[in-house]
């Protein structure tokens, strides 16, 4: 039997050792070895399982077939009897505190995955290991231990699994988060696009409302007006006759001023439906804010302060200056009813070349603000205030009828309107009328000075209505005023008496009439008579621009009113 036919087994590492020249190394010849390290070394060289041992003090290697595959060709065959410290210097600090531990009788040591780099193949390798270090105990040893049993499992493949794993987990975590985050960014986004749609609904919705109340109320103002000139035509007939009947005139008054408030009701209902009748003019800024102005001052209490912050360079504006005195005037009211006590208000005009906050598109405008510091209003009243009949008032002092009015007349004047105001802090309301287009316009208001001359002989009218009773009112109120009228019911008539009776000294037409409509009639007038006078007498807002120099009387009028444009206009002739 040869001295290491104890290891007859072990395939490749147990003909290595076999064939290995010991007889140079501290641990001598086989034949001299000890049976514990015999013994330790043939349980290793039959097993399958990875086993390394450290033999004595100078911890001398082996290791079997299944250990083998862990090493690179930096370390096998050279590490097979060689001294541990030398050929695993990298990982030395590791091991050699546990091989000391064991060898010194300490114990055994037990490790699950534990790092432990080491060079492999020409890279220091990330290497882990489940192992355990267990003393080999020899009687012949000083400590009793002769060396250090390894038995071991390289567990490299699997960590490297399970990292590449929990990456990939994370991976796909974080990925899961992002998608998650996104989706609730594109849901929180689409249900901001879903609100903003909605509000523009709304606001739609409100504007077609306002739009449809408008024409219903315009219609209705419109057949009301018309309505009026004859009931105050027989109130103020009524009057005159009456004279010296004191219950009589008592009661006349009390319907008089009766129609009057119901006329202001209906133009501002007029207004508000954008059927009023305007007559644009060109005007500058300067004297169309001094009127509004003076009128304001009047509507004012003490305690209030009214200022005027106007720069000396304003483009004059294209628009119906009575109008537009009327709206701001309405306005300072809203601000003074809006300040308790004592408070300011600021008429602040400016010329604005870009009213894209009125809906207006890039041009001249003149821009008038009615600033007050109130108590201005919420949103939900800011947001009903320029409806018709919407008042927070109590009733009796508000109609309701103001802002729509205003805004009616901004919208029908091509300019536009709005409402800016914070609860406690005030309001101001935004008002914009087109600049003229006419360059260096006479600064003059036209028709505010002119002279009244008494009518010295007597002229004669022809006076044409369909309506009856309009016909015998003016009549009335005219021959009351020293004037001969003659009557036709329609332009016919009106041409035919013309022809016949002439000559008169001034037509006066109704606008709406069947048959021959007022327009016509005028044009058939001018052809025979070009240098008579004509007044038009409508109650409608669109007979707009066709014969716009036809001066016209607006119904309801009271009979003073159609006395006075009579005068002044034959005074003119
Ligand atoms: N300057 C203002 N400050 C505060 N509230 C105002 C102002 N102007 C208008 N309002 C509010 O708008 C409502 C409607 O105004 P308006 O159309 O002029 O009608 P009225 O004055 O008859 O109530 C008012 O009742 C008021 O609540
Ligand atoms: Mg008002």
């Amino acid at each position: 039997m040869g001295p290491l036919d104890f290891i007859n087994a072990g395939g490749e590492m147990g003909a290595m050792i076999r064939a290995h020249d010991w007889a140079s190394s501290p641990i001598g010849p086989p034949e001299q070895w000890p049976q514990a390290l015999k013994t330790a070394l043939r349980m290793a060289l039959t097993t399958r399982h990875p086993i390394f041992i450290f033999w004595g003090p100078e911890h001398i290697c082996f290791y079997n077939d299944g250990y083998r595959p862990s090493l690179g060709p930096e370390k096998h065959p050279a590490l097979l009897g060689a001294r541990g410290s030398e050929l695993f210097s990298e990982l030395w600090d590791i091991i050699g505190p546990q091989i000391d531990m064991v060898m010194r009788g300490e114990g055994a040591t037990w490790h699950e995955n534990h790092l432990v780099p080491s060079y492999r193949h020409g890279v220091l390798d990330e290497v882990y290991w489940t192992y355990s270090y267990g003393p080999i105990d020899d009687e012949t040893a000083p400590g009793g231990v002769g060396g250090v049993l390894v038995v071991c499992t390289e567990t490299t493949q699997q960590i490297k699994v399970a990292n590449a794993l929990r990456e990939s987990e994370r991976a796909l975590k974080q990925l899961n988060d992002e998608l998650e985050q996104r989706v609730s960014i594109e849901v929180a986004e689409r249900l901001r696009e879903q609100a903003r749609l909605a509000e523009a609904q709304e606001a739609l919705r409100q504007s077609q409302k306002i739009e449809t109340l408008g024409q219903l109320t315009g219609g209705v103002a419109h057949d009301f007006n018309n309505l009026l000139t004859p009931v105050m035509g027989a109130l103020d007939f009524a009057r005159l006759e009456l004279q010296g009947d004191e219950v009589a005139q008592e009661v006349i008054a009390v319907g008089l001023q009766a129609a009057e408030r119901a006329r202001t009701l209906v133009q501002r209902l007029l207004a508000f439906g954008r059927r009023q009748h305007l007559q644009p003019q060109d005007i500058d800024a300067e004297s169309l804010m001094d009127s509004a102005v003076e009128l304001a001052q009047r509507s004012l209490r003490p305690g209030i302060r009214l200022v005027l912050d106007m720069p000396d360079t304003l483009p004059a504006v294209h628009a119906d200056p009575d109008q537009v005195v009327l709206a701001v005037l309405n306005l300072v009211v809203n601000a003074r009813d809006a300040i308790e006590g004592v408070g300011n208000i600021t008429l602040r005009v400016r010329e604005d070349n870009d009213p894209g906050q009125a809906g207006l598109l890039p041009g001249r405008y003149l821009r008038i603000d009615v600033c007050d510091d109130g108590c201005g209003m919420d949103e939900a009243v800011v947001a009903r205030a320029a409806e018709p009949f919407f008042t927070t008032k109590p009733t009796g002092q508000g109609t309701g009828l103001g802002l729509a009015s205003v805004q009616g007349l901004a919208v029908q004047s091509g300019g536009g309107f709005k409402l800016a105001s914070t609860p406690g802090e005030g309001t101001t309301v935004s008002l914009w009328m087109p600049a003229s287009t006419k360059p260096g316009i006479d600064s003059q208001r036209q028709g505010a000075q002119r002279s009244r001359t008494q009518v010295a002989k007597c002229h004669c009218i022809l006076l044409v209505d369909d309506d009856a009773l309009v016909r015998a009112s003016g009549t009335s109120s005219l021959r009351r005023a020293g004037y001969d009228v003659v009557q036709a019911a329609d332009g016919e008539e009106a041409l035919a008496l013309l022809d016949a009776a002439g000559p008169f000294d001034l037509l006066v037409t109704d606008y709406a009439m069947p048959g021959l409509s007022g327009l016509e009639l005028i044009d058939a007038v001018r052809l025979r008579k070009p240098q008579m006078p004509i007044l038009m007498v409508t109650g409608y807002a669109d007979t707009g621009q066709e014969a716009a120099d036809v001066p016209r009387l607006q119904k309801p009028f009271l009979p003073a009113e159609l006395v006075d444009r009579v005068q002044a206009l034959i005074a003119e002739a």
